[in-house]
């Protein structure tokens, strides 16, 4: 299957995408971890977005197209992926009927003063792209899969939220409609447990 998380920032796309494609064994495809990586290690993507990232907004659309539809070519996407931060725009979603067949398109709806507190307790691993929130971790600063130390994303400062939420209700929230209109959107309250969460998406997946 080819599947697209949709939501927020901290609604939990890419802690779900994780379990999501270790249950499907299929790769998760987060842009937000494709443009980090680019940053660090400088490549001119990466020279490009940061400035962009750092202040809360949007990558443009066709820097984002490009990436994508490269990664999309490659072999482990042949039985399916998720798309976890991408579209983000409608004419990212309009290229990426040019570029793939999309069978199911997830939201993960959580309300905005739940995110803040959920972004600004999270930490993250540079190197396999775990994610934890500070409540989890019982003072723990290295990450359980691969023990590098565990950071804080630089867009996790409370007034770069402010401006990612602003984003995303501007340009990103109209892709609900857009996949609704297409008969493929299932909406999940992102509200809840983990756990909850991860059977309510896998069911909306079966269906
Ligand atoms: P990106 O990395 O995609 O960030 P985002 O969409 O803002 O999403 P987040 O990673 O912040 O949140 P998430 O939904 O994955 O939540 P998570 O699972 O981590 O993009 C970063 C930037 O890159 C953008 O701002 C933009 O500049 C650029 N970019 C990327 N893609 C682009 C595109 N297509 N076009 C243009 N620009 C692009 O969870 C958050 C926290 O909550 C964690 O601590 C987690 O442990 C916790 N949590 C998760 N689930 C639950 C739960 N059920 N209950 C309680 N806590 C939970």
């Amino acid at each position: 299957m080819n599947i697209i998380f949709l939501g927020p920032p901290g609604a939990g796309k890419g802690t779900q995408a994780q379990k999501i494609c270790a249950a499907l064994n299929i790769p998760q495809i987060s842009t937000g971890d494709m443009l980090r990586r680019a940053i660090a290690e400088k490549t001119p993507t990466g020279l490009k977005a940061k400035s962009y990232m750092d202040a809360g907004g949007l990558v443009p659309d066709d820097v984002i197209i490009d990436i994508v539809r490269d990664r999309l070519q490659a072999d482990d996407c042949a039985q399916g992926y998720i798309l976890d931060g991408f579209p983000r725009t409608v004419p990212q979603a309009e290229a990426l009927e040019g570029i793939a067949q999309i069978d199911k398109v997830v939201e993960i709806a959580v309300p905005d003063e739940k995110l803040v507190a959920r972004i600004s307790g999270r930490r993250v691993c540079l190197k396999c792209g775990a994610t934890y929130h500070v409540s989890m971790l019982d003072g723990k600063t290295t990450c359980d899969a691969c023990g590098e130390t565990l950071i804080q994303r630089d867009d996790d400062k409370p007034e770069t939220v402010q401006n990612r939420l602003v984003a995303y209700h501007a340009k990103t929230a109209p892709l609900v409609d857009f996949y609704r209109a297409r008969g493929k959107l299932a909406t999940i309250d992102g509200d809840g447990g983990m756990e909850k969460v991860f059977a309510d998406i896998l069911e909306a997946l079966k269906a």
